[in-house]
């Protein structure tokens, strides 16, 4: 394992029942307070990703646009942010998924990739994997070709990896 992976590990909080009962909330602003663990963590991505002719980096709201466009600027890559509901001004196409808790839905500016441009998928974490896979889907269907979706966190019991349909899936840390 790397050595900077330990310390970005310590520096994830969990918070037992957030925000509801039975809930272990993988707090990532406990990470982002520490500018070499936060700086880690871009790095290791930016050493996967660098030289793969990925163009286009997408970043799920709210916490995967905190990740995705430091990535996006060091790989030299465009910037997509995946949105919730009514944010996005222009015509958008939307993905409705479900959540450990509720439901909810994702949209993309139509045009914002064009087709067989290669993708990264950016979020904090995966639980379920329902958000990961509404974003893959979304990419799919403008034509994009998703190389990999890529994680701070996985919460393995949940098997969201399994929603992904054999896409591969990086992470970082996986909380037991
Ligand atoms: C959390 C997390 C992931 C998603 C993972 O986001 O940031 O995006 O849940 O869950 P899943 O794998 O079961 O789909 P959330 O929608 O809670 O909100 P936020 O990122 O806007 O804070
Ligand atoms: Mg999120």
């Amino acid at each position: 394992e790397d050595p900077r992976i330990h310390g970005i590990r310590t520096r994830i909080r969990v918070v037992p029942n957030f925000p509801q009962p039975g809930i272990m909330f993988q707090d990532i602003t406990t990470l982002l307070l520490d500018p070499k663990a936060f700086k880690d963590t871009i790095d290791l991505f930016v050493e996967r990703y660098k030289g793969k002719n990925i163009s286009v980096v997408a970043g799920i709201e709210a916490r995967g646009f905190i990740f995705g466009p430091p990535i996006a600027l060091a790989i030299g890559a465009k910037f997509i942010p995946l949105r919730k509901p009514r944010k996005l001004p222009g015509e958008v196409i939307s993905e409705k998924y479900i959540l450990e808790y509720g439901s909810d839905c994702l949209e993309m500016h139509v045009g914002a990739v064009k087709p067989h441009e290669r993708a990264l998928v950016v979020d904090d974490l995966i639980a379920t994997g329902g958000t990961l896979r509404a974003a893959m889907n979304l990419l799919e269907r403008a034509g994009a070709e998703v190389i990999e979706c890529a994680c701070v966190i996985e919460l393995p019991v949940l098997k969201g990896r399994e929603q992904l349909n054999d896409k591969p899936l990086f992470v970082l840390v996986e909380y037991q």
